[in-house]
């Protein structure tokens, strides 16, 4: 079939097969040109199909010989319907990995289940036996409790009164001011459930119950901190509710890991264009004016940009550097001084008019069409291409 983008609001309902490909051959390159990472050998990335997941994923295969396995929840294709994009992403690191020898295998399902973590074990014993990194990427909406089955909802709203700010249609360009009412302690309690660190620890437990961790594994999930401009309603708001949670749950894994001297760590990333970046309210007019000022200093990275230098400078580095808050900071060159003084001043000057001037709505556009594998260098987006991609190595 031929595949077009059909966006609606900050998603976009099809995925191009041939663009995802591309996506994911460009980031084993980049992984392959930095060289090799004397890294972990054995990978379980929750939430491994897009953004920072992929990305560690990719780093873990390509950078340091590592066997995978993927967890993630996409939408396999059916006939003229494309597949979600994660699921091309997913088909095509596992095609690339065996053809590099690389063990990979894949599971496609709610990693906030018993189910999905009971498959996972049972896979692990099967064919790997331990693990020796756990990256933990997931960023949901929603999670229903394995044990109670309730259904929560997160959400993205500020704590400290009404928060009113501009905020970017990024389709259109047009700026506009927005307003969104504080949330209350059953708002902190809905978004903390779904993306605070009680699953993360979930997981931990089960591996470790189950005796699949090595001697001396480490365990990685992602946070943000990010700008004064974006802070109500990102680092003070309800979602900073859950990263304070998610941060705070390193601690409580490492304690629970002292048998095997293991170590958790939350790594604090830069604001990057994801799936889950473009559907909170400013941030992406702040990403549309940080890639403007990180581009022009020649400092501007992406997701597997990052993680390759999480691994390489970090993680897996005689000592791992980490601030006060006992926290991996890769976000150091967003948070520079000069990159937030000049973002600042932007800011205020921004309209719907200067936008294209003086922010990179192109860059933010044109990496939210990659996400879909549209808009990719090289691709022929007239050709017709085969949606029924399958994943080599997903299990049933
Ligand atoms: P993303 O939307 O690209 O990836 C989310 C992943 O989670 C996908 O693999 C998806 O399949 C998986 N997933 C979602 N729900 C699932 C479920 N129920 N079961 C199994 N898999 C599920 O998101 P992104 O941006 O890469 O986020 C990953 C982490 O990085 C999050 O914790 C996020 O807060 C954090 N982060 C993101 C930043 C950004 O600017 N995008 C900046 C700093 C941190």
């Amino acid at each position: 079939m031929i595949i077009e983008p059909r966006t609606r609001g900050f998603i976009c309902l099809t995925a191009h097969p041939k663009g995802c490909e591309q996506n994911v051959i460009d980031q084993i390159e980049y992984v392959q040109s930095k060289g090799n990472i004397d890294g972990p050998k054995k990978v379980l990335v929750i939430g491994a199909s897009t953004g920072f997941g992929l990305a560690s994923r990719i780093t873990s295969a390509f950078g340091s010989d590592a066997a995978t396995i993927g967890v993630f929840l996409e939408k396999p294709p059916s006939e003229g319907r494309p597949a979600s994009p994660g699921w091309y992403n997913s088909a095509y690191f596992e095609e690339q990995a065996h053809k590099a020898g690389l063990y990979a295998k894949s599971i496609n399902g709610d990693a906030f289940s018993h189910a999905i973590k009971d498959q996972t074990i049972k896979l692990i014993k099967e064919e790997l036996k331990e693990i020796d990194l756990v990256i933990y990427s997931l960023a949901s909406p929603v999670r229903t409790h394995p044990d109670s089955g309730e259904r929560f909802k997160s959400v993205l709203k500020p704590l400290e009164g009404t928060f009113r700010n501009n905020t970017v249609d990024f389709h259109t360009g047009k700026i506009s001011e927005i307003s969104i009412e504080p949330g209350n302690e059953e708002d902190i309690k809905n978004t903390v459930t779904v993306m605070g660190g009680e699953d993360w620890k979930m997981w931990m437990d089960a591996l470790q119950k189950a005796n699949v961790l090595a001697e001396g594994c480490k365990t990685v999930a992602y946070s943000y901190i990010g700008s004064e401009l974006t802070e109500a309603v990102y680092r003070k708001g309800t979602i900073g509710k859950a990263k304070d949670d998610l941060e705070a749950t390193a601690f409580s894994i490492t304690d629970s890991l002292e048998k095997l001297n293991g170590k958790a760590y939350v790594s604090v990333n830069k604001a990057l264009v994801t799936q889950a970046s473009s559907a909170i309210p400013v941030i992406p007019l702040y990403i549309s004016l940080l890639y403007k000022v990180m581009k022009e200093k020649n400092i501007h990275e992406g997701c597997i940009e990052q993680i390759q230098r999480l691994f390489s400078d970090r993680l897996y580095t005689s000592t791992t550097e980490i601030d006060d808050e006992g926290r991996i900071r890769i976000d150091d060159w967003e948070m520079r001084e000069d990159v937030q003084a000049e973002v600042a001043e932007l800011w205020k000057k921004v309209t719907t008019e200067t936008l294209p001037k003086l922010g990179d709505l192109e860059g933010y556009n044109k990496d939210f069409f990659n996400l879909f594998g549209f808009k990719v260098a090289g691709i022929d987006y007239d050709k017709e291409v085969n949606e029924m991609v399958q994943i080599p190595g997903l299990q049933e």
